[in-house]
Order: C-alpha cells, then sequence, then structure tokens
C-alpha cells in the first residue's frame, strides 16, 4: 500500500530495505536520495524526523535506483575531480579513476609547456573541463561520435564559462580536427564486446562509450597510429587492466620515443603515457 506521510527515519528505513538486494550499500544510498529528495545535506537526519514532502516522488526516486538506475542520472549531477558536473543518461558517468588520466596529462603540461591539447570522446565534458582550468593557457579541441554527449559537455562547458577555450566537434576520432596540437589525452572505448558489465552499467550507459570492438583495444589502437601519423609529439590514454601487453606490441612495432603505463588505487594497469 503507498503510504502519503512519511517521516524521515521511517522512509530512510523503507528505502534501505527497497535498496538492499540492488545496493552494495543500501543505507548510504537511501541517505543520498532521501538527502537529495529533502534538499539538506546528510547530517540533518540524525537530528531530525520530519515528516517528508512528496512521498510518492521520493518513492519513485527508489524505485528508479532499486532498479539499477545509477545515482548519478537519477539526481542528474556527478562530482569529478574538483568540479560537480550536470549528467544526462545518453551519456557516460565520468569515473573516480579517470581522475588519475588528469593528473598524468596535467604533469606532460607542465613538463613541457603544452598550450594545444585534443581530447577525443569528450563524452559530459569532464577531462576538458578540468584540464581547461588548471591550465589557463590551454587551448583544446575535444570530438565525440555522440551528439547527446556533445549537447551535454556544450552545457557544461557554459556554466563553467570555458566556451572560448574548449572547442567542440562532432568527429569520429580526430577526422575533423584541424587544430596543430602537441598532445592528445583520450578515455576511450576499451571494453570488449562480451564482457559481462553490472547491470547498472550495461542497461544504462551508453553502448558506443564503453565497448571498443571485439577484443576492446581497437580505437586504442587506431588512436596511437592517428596520433603518430600527425606528428603530434605525446599521447596520454585510459585502457583496461589486461591491455598492456598488446598496446606494448603497439608501440613496438609502430616504434614511438618511449612509453609508460600507470595504475589506478587498486594497483591494476589503467592508462600509458606514449611520447612520439
Ligand atoms: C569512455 S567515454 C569517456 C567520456 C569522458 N571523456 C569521460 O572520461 O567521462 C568514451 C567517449 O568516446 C566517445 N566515442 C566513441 N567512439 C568514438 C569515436 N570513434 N570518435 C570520437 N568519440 C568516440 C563516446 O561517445 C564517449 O562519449
Amino acid at each position: 500500500m503507498i503510504e502519503t506521510t512519511m517521516r524521515l527515519n521511517k522512509a530512510l528505513s523503507w528505502a534501505t530495505e527497497q535498496l538492499s538486494e540492488s545496493c552494495d550499500r543500501p543505507r548510504y544510498e537511501a541517505e543520498l536520495l532521501l538527502a537529495y529528495h529533502i534538499d539538506r545535506d546528510r547530517v540533518y537526519f540524525f537530528t531530525h524526523d520530519d515528516p517528508i514532502d512528496r512521498v510518492d516522488e521520493f518513492k519513485e526516486l527508489v524505485y528508479r535506483r532499486a532498479s539499477h538506475e545509477p545515482y548519478e542520472y537519477i539526481v542528474g549531477h556527478v562530482s569529478f575531480y574538483d568540479i560537480e558536473l550536470t549528467i544526462t543518461d545518453g551519456v557516460l558517468i565520468p569515473r573516480p579513476e579517470t581522475e588519475i588520466l588528469i593528473d598524468e596529462t596535467s604533469i606532460i603540461i607542465e613538463r613541457h609547456n603544452i598550450t594545444k591539447l585534443i581530447e577525443i570522446g569528450v563524452g559530459s565534458g569532464a577531462i576538458s573541463i578540468v584540464l581547461a582550468r588548471k591550465f589557463p593557457h590551454l587551448e583544446i579541441v575535444a570530438t565525440d561520435i555522440n551528439p547527446t554527449a556533445l549537447e551535454l559537455a556544450k552545457e557544461n562547458i557554459d556554466n563553467f564559462g570555458l566556451s572560448d577555450r574548449i572547442t567542440l566537434l562532432q568527429s569520429n576520432l580526430m577526422d575533423r580536427v584541424k587544430l596543430n596540437a602537441q598532445m592528445v589525452v583520450s578515455n576511450p572505448p576499451y571494453i570488449a564486446k562480451d564482457f559481462q558489465l553490472d547491470a547498472n552499467v550495461a542497461e544504462y550507459e551508453p553502448h558506443n562509450a564503453l565497448f571498443g570492438g571485439d577484443i576492446g583495444d581497437e580505437i586504442l589502437i587506431e588512436i596511437v597510429k592517428e596520433t603518430k601519423s600527425r606528428d603530434i609529439d605525446w599521447l596520454v590514454c585510459e585502457m583496461g587492466y589486461n591491455q598492456r601487453e598488446s598496446m606494448k606490441r603497439i608501440f613496438d612495432d609502430i616504434g614511438v620515443d618511449g612509453y609508460s603505463f600507470y595504475k589506478d588505487l587498486a594497483k591494476l594497469d589503467r592508462g600509458f603515457v606514449v611520447k612520439f
């Protein structure tokens, strides 16, 4: 039976139970959704037990999360690095491991005074926005094949007042890019076609942001070859934990000046830096 009134503590315990099968941390996720619904910080629950407004709307949020819809799509925003971005379904939710890609890229930008950069696969705009904020002299051209991603990236870029420094292009990889860049950065799709993803990813996130081909490294390899053929000095990419050997083979085959791999917080291989 649908209740039309509910106090905070009751709402929390009800939501926790609803989320117990779909979420690893049901109480925590219930708190996040309730905090979002009442537009308060989570600490408010410890000292208050008010009746909540719009109980049906709160229940709808919980049912969506119980069906594995990612929290970020439900609330429409995501924290990434030092910023908060708008996120909508149809666009990949930026991941914490991609913050390491930013740090690896930042080291090269600082050391080699990079001023022109291309991002392939801009998604929500997360990487380009953080880099543009960190490096005020950086000019960026960012591409994507997905018009929904480009629309959202534009909204996020405008919100940070960066539209004069980040140019968006609908393009396969760098096909339409004319910028004479010194560096390319990308978190491309790199998952193998038949890899079993969790329901919240597989059922909700855009597949053309996730799957890189039958093996998974196909787009990564194209990016490496194209960056070399354009005489661009540096490339930094995120990759899958099991792609070190195949990427190493490509670097050795085509010949590069040097390369290194970096790991994520779980100590898994997560990306590479190449100097051509
Ligand atoms: C893993 S997501 C990364 C999004 C964002 N940069 C981030 O890190 O959150 C990969 C992005 O690459 C885009 N993409 C896929 N194939 C592409 C291609 N051939 N050329 C350009 N972009 C592509 C997808 O639409 C998606 O937005």
